[in-house]
């Protein structure tokens, strides 16, 4: 539950490291640096259909109950998850005992936003959150919110299929918006969608083995797409209305070294990189899709318009690695394939 984050910053503070004079205390941090922990709302807070907090769309399929294959055996395990809505202050305490100086968290949509209307908040979750906020810059954190991490409310799902709908880019929007309004006096640290790029490719299949989607129901470069047309409209709603502070986005990363030299594995190191960080990254940096992606997905991957490239480009104040792992590939010859460089349950280059 609690997992590494800002190792971004982590490098920073390092490279920048080497240009000071050495400390007395060999493991004494750069001025300013921040190391944190992270926990989101899906895994943490249970209360799942407490004080006005509608269904959402992770809760519903793990309720369902088809998925003890994937290792959810109890279908009502994160119905209390760690309690953290009731015990959020017992969580800060641990990471202040811990001496962590950033607490990253994330917001239920479903929570705030039950049926998805900035119009109709539901003010106990709005409150909650406030009362989370408080109490870690009370304990001199550094808060760091993320905006959907899993959660959107079930409603979303039901209309457009989540993310793989474009309708969502305008309803995130929406709901950015409201979260800015509310929290952005003190949050000063933002994230918008957390690992699209693991969201967009493993979601899809919870569905699929519930009985929920069908094989045309599984748009993954759609969703990914979605999202990061949501994530630009995300940060410029910050910027456009003058917020203080960073709007960032993360993916997960599960760095690919070759297992040798030959220039298949060194090849299929850098496909299988960009297919699963370059494919959620490259955009929000340079406003396309990796070219490797593009030669391999073909016309799987749906283009970007050039009024999209213009307004995805460069839309991230700073870049979040969420990384559990390292793997080693190596170059297989297809057999019998007929598309390679496809994603499906997992990625193939
Ligand atoms: C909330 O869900 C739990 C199961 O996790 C159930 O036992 C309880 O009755 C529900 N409460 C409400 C208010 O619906
Ligand atoms: C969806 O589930 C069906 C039935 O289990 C399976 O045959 C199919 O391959 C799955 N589709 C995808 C795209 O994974
Ligand atoms: C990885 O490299 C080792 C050592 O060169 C080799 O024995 C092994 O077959 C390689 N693995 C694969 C899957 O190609
Ligand atoms: C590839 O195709 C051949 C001929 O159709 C078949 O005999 C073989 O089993 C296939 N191999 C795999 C791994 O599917």
């Amino acid at each position: 539950m609690f997992k590494p984050v800002m190792l971004a910053a982590l490098l920073a503070g390092v490279a920048h490291c080497r240009f000071m004079e050495p400390s007395s205390d060999p493991y004494a941090l750069p001025e300013g640096m921040l190391i944190g922990a992270g926990v989101s709302a899906l895994q943490t807070e249970g209360a799942w259909n407490l004080s006005g907090k509608a269904e959402s769309a992770a809760d519903y399929v793990l309720h369902l109950g088809k998925l003890s294959s994937l290792g959810f055996g109890d279908p009502h395990d994160h119905d209390v998850a760690a309690d953290s809505y009731h015990r959020y202050k017992e969580d800060i305490a641990m990471a202040v005992k811990l001496k962590l100086t950033l607490y990253r968290f994330s917001i239920s949509w479903s929570r705030v936003l039950p049926d998805s209307d900035p119009s109709n908040p539901n003010m106990e979750g709005v409150q909650y959150y406030h009362d989370l906020i408080d109490e870690i810059l009370r304990n001199n954190l550094t808060p760091m919110a993320t905006l959907h991490h899993f959660d959107h409310p079930r409603i979303l799902e039901d209309q457009f299929k989540g993310f793989q709908g474009e309708e969502m880019v305008a309803k995130f929007k929406e709901y950015a918006r409201f979260a800015f309004n509310q929290y952005a006096g003190k949050v000063k640290l933002w994230v918008t969608v957390n690992e699209p790029n693991m969201y967009c490719i493993y979601f899809p299949n919870l569905y699929n083995i519930s009985g929920l989607y069908t094989d045309n129901d599984m748009q993954r470069y759609d969703c990914v797409r979605h999202t990061i047309l949501a994530h630009a409209e995300a940060y410029h709603v910050f910027h456009e209305d003058n917020h203080e502070g960073r709007v960032g986005f993360t993916a997960l990363l599960t760095p690919a070294r070759p297992n040798s030299t030959r220039s298949e594995d060194v090849y299929t190191a850098a496909a299988y990189n960009e297919l699963q960080a370059g494919l959620a990254l490259n955009p929000v940096v340079h406003g396309d899709w990796p070219q490797d992606v593009k030669d391999l997905a073909g016309s799987k991957v749906p283009e970007f318009s050039e009024a999209e490239k213009q307004r995805i480009k460069g839309t991230a104040d700073f870049l979040g690695f969420n990384v559990y792992y390292t793997l080693t590939v190596a170059y297989k010859t297809p057999d019998n394939a007929t598309d390679g460089g496809s994603i499906r349950g997992g990625m193939h280059c």
